[in-house]
């Protein structure tokens, strides 16, 4: 039986860097769960979808094969066959990302491919509702959150790094209204697990966070 560990939170929290870490110590699989989210909504984007189109974007769904290959351990996502990982994190892929994810058909198309990763493969699997949803029984499960100003900072950071450049204030509001996008849907929206032990990162580093959920899980599994 395979071992799965949740991490949800929301935007900017630091779920992927931390998750991928854990996933690399543990040997692990690493699922982005967004970046499947982001695949369906660059196909929505390409074809000329509308956010508030909610019908046509039911009907296109259906014509989006999404699909997770692993190079050199690496998530890569292919869209209909073509690779899109590179083109997955631009804002304008998150912000429809974050309206098509709202979508009860797009969600579980996903959801179904996601938990049969997790049935097949060991996965540190993080997204927004992975432990109250698409594995409710994960073995192990983590709320991580930092506050809006510490997420914008660091998504700020990140931009910078790669040359574009960005206005924190910007950031900020993008982040606070997906927050909310993301916390008051009607389907599977963002909160904590009941049983997901919850880590503020605002003031922790990576390998603080890491080493704290790696504890949990060999607490959890014996190890
Ligand atoms: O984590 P991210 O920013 O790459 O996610 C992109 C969008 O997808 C985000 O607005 C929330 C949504 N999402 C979701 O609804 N459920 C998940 N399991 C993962 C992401």
């Amino acid at each position: 039986m395979s071992y799965n560990i949740a991490i949800d939170g929301p935007a900017g929290a630091g779920k992927s860097t931390i998750a991928k870490a854990v996933a690399k110590e543990l040997g692990f699989i690493y699922v982005d769960t967004g970046a499947m989210y982001r695949a369906m909504a660059l196909y929505l984007i390409r074809k000329g979808i509308l956010p508030e189109d909610t019908k046509e974007m039911e009907k296109a769904c259906e014509q989006a094969d999404i699909s997770i290959v692993y190079q050199e351990g690496s998530q890569q996502v292919l869209l209909n066959g073509e690779n899109v990982t590179g083109l997955l994190r631009q804002e304008e892929v998150g912000n429809m990302a974050s309206v098509s994810s709202a979508n009860g058909r797009i969600r579980e198309k996903l959801v179904e491919l996601q938990r049969q990763l997790a049935a097949r493969e060991n996965v540190v699997m993080d997204g927004r509702d992975i432990g109250t949803c698409v594995l409710p029984g994960a073995d192990v499960k983590v709320y991580l959150t930092a506050s809006a100003h510490t997420r914008a900072l660091r998504r700020c950071r990140e931009l910078e790094e790669k040359g574009i450049p960005c206005v924190l204030e910007e950031i900020e509001r993008d982040i606070n209204e997906r927050d909310e996008r993301d916390m008051t849907r009607e389907i599977s929206p963002l909160k904590r697990a009941e049983d997901a032990v919850l880590v503020d990162s605002s003031d922790m580093g990576i390998q603080e966070v890491k080493e704290a959920i790696i504890r949990l899980y060999r607490e959890k599994a014996g190890k």
